[in-house]
């Protein structure tokens, strides 16, 4: 360090002597940086600097002129990276008066805490809900964002259409017409944030025509009454039977809206029989009702043929709605809604006022890869991967867990083990799988339907799993299960 130069600038500044130094040994590995990076290296390291504390508010700075001569870098890029550490409050400058560290900064906290459901300290979590996420497409979608943004006018980039980019509803239609029988019109296609959003919107204007309470099926997924409970609905539970929701219960609750997955129930898996369904439509037209459709993971079906959408047998009493959050990937938070003709204006009115649309280069993306046909080719490659997993799932089963019945296993992501009752009493069964690491949903956590003949009934989720892993996380809850 070279501090009589230092000292010939500022002369009986000991303060500054003392900075000089200190931001001199910080910066001293970003100088030595590749020319090439070497201005945004010395910008981070000394953001760095501030950010933790060990250049404190208030420390002067020396002059570029000197610092840069002790760092044997050009004056230019300490220049820079004051002024732009300046433009970010980290620094001040005052006319003739130098730099310093900025006296609002304050230490940064050590990090956010990251809530997301699914965290670390699980050795197998067999919970439903999840696609493999390594299938994702990265380069295909990389390849499209790629394209979009270098096509996209600037004026794309303005507030879009509430109801979602023309291109991606027109595609959509196209889309969710072939694939799921739904009668859909671009104009009454809404791009929301997934299967969750389009049930909050519903649930808003459903209350603001004054009904109260949702019917949901039981068992049925917990989200449903959560979702409706944020926009001020009660939800009422409605059982099935095996051929889908008991149109005695649904009659009598007095409900004027109910969620159906009828194609795939979650979580037991069945389909809808072609009475039922019948039998449901007539329910919603005779009372002026609405049935909300969540055609959660309406792609994949392995062993029989695919039930088309309930939509597509009566668009105005139905309002249909799926994501990509189990085709693609749930953090892309991309979904839509088919609205019925009467309630669209009050649905893409609450969509605006909620977030004034989903982002346009995520939209535009997903809309080039649907029309490009990536979307199919994506799910055709899953079809495969899921169909090889639920055989490894209830391979694995009939080894390590005999007697077990499975069911819900011709379609989806999940399917439902019923164990035998040797097994049982249940909260001992998954305290003894949380201590060896295994994450599990039990079917009880999906309603009030006990299960009848048999201890345990589990969902499984086998889609975001390797066969391997599918054996290894039943090896290891046999083994935490000794004794049976
Ligand atoms: C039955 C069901 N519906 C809806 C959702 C939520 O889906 P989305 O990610 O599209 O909001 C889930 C999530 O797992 C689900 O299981």
């Amino acid at each position: 360090m070279t501090s009589s130069r230092t000292n010939s600038e500022h002369a009986g500044a000991a303060d500054v002597h003392e900075s000089v130094s200190a931001a001199w040994e910080l910066l001293l590995p970003a100088a030595a940086a590749p020319a090439r990076g070497r201005g945004r290296a010395l910008q981070s390291a000394l953001r760095e600097a501030v950010r933790s504390g060990r250049l404190v508010p208030g420390t002067r700075l020396p002059s570029s002129r000197a610092l840069a001569a002790d760092l044997g870098v050009s004056r230019g890029l300490i220049t820079e990276a004051y002024e732009q550490l300046t433009a970010e409050s980290y620094l001040r400058s005052g006319r003739g008066a130098g730099t310093w560290v900025s006296g609002s900064v304050r230490a940064a906290a050590d990090g956010a805490r990251d809530l997301a459901p699914r965290g670390p300290g699980t050795l197998v979590d067999f919970r439903p809900g999840t696609p493999d996420l390594s299938l994702f497409p990265r380069s295909a979608w990389a390849a499209t964002h790629r394209s979009v943004i270098n096509r996209l006018p600037h004026s794309a980039l303005g507030y879009p259409d509430p109801r979602g980019l023309p291109e991606l509803r027109v595609a959509l239609a196209a889309l969710l017409t072939r694939r799921r029988g739904v009668v859909a019109d671009p104009e009454r296609l809404l791009v929301c944030s997934g299967v969750a959003q389009a049930t909050t919107l519903l649930g808003f204007v459903l209350h603001g025509r004054g009904q109260r309470t949702v019917g949901v099926e039981d068992p049925g997924s917990p989200e449903h009454a959560a979702l409706f409970a944020s926009a001020g609905l009660d939800t009422e539970r409605l059982p099935l039977d095996d051929e889908g929701l008991e149109i005695a219960s649904l009659e009598a609750s007095g409900v004027r809206a109910v969620v159906t997955t009828q194609a795939h129930q979650f979580p037991t898996g069945i389909a809808y029989s072609a009475a039922r369904r019948s039998r449901l439509l007539d329910w919603a037209r005779e009372n002026d009702a609405v049935i909300m459709e969540d055609d959660y993971d309406g792609d994949f079906r392995y062993d029989r043929a695919p039930v088309g959408a309930l939509q597509g047998l009566d668009p105005e009493h139905v309002a249909y709605t799926g994501s990509v959050s189990k085709s693609l990937a749930p953090g892309l938070r991309l979904g839509w809604l088919l609205a019925p003709a009467s309630m669209t204006d009050e649905l893409v009115d609450r969509k605006r006022t909620m977030d004034l649309g989903n982002p346009s280069l995520d939209q535009a993306v997903l809309a080039d890869f649907v029309v490009r046909g990536d979307y199919d080719r994506q799910l055709r490659r899953c079809q495969r991967a899921y169909r090889e997993r639920r055989d490894a799932m209830t391979t694995a089963l009939s080894t390590y867990f005999p007697g077990t019945a499975v069911s819900g296993i011709a379609a989806g992501l999940h399917i439902i083990a019923r164990l035998p009752e040797r097994y049982g009493p249940e909260a001992e069964f998954l305290a003894r799988a949380e201590g060896a690491g295994i994450a599990l949903r039990p079917l009880s956590d999906c309603g009030t339907v006990a299960p009848a003949d048999w201890s345990i009934a589990l969902v499984l989720g086998y889609a975001h799993l390797a066969p391997a892993e599918i054996g290894r996380g039943l090896r290891l809850l046999a083994k935490a299960q000794d004794g049976f």
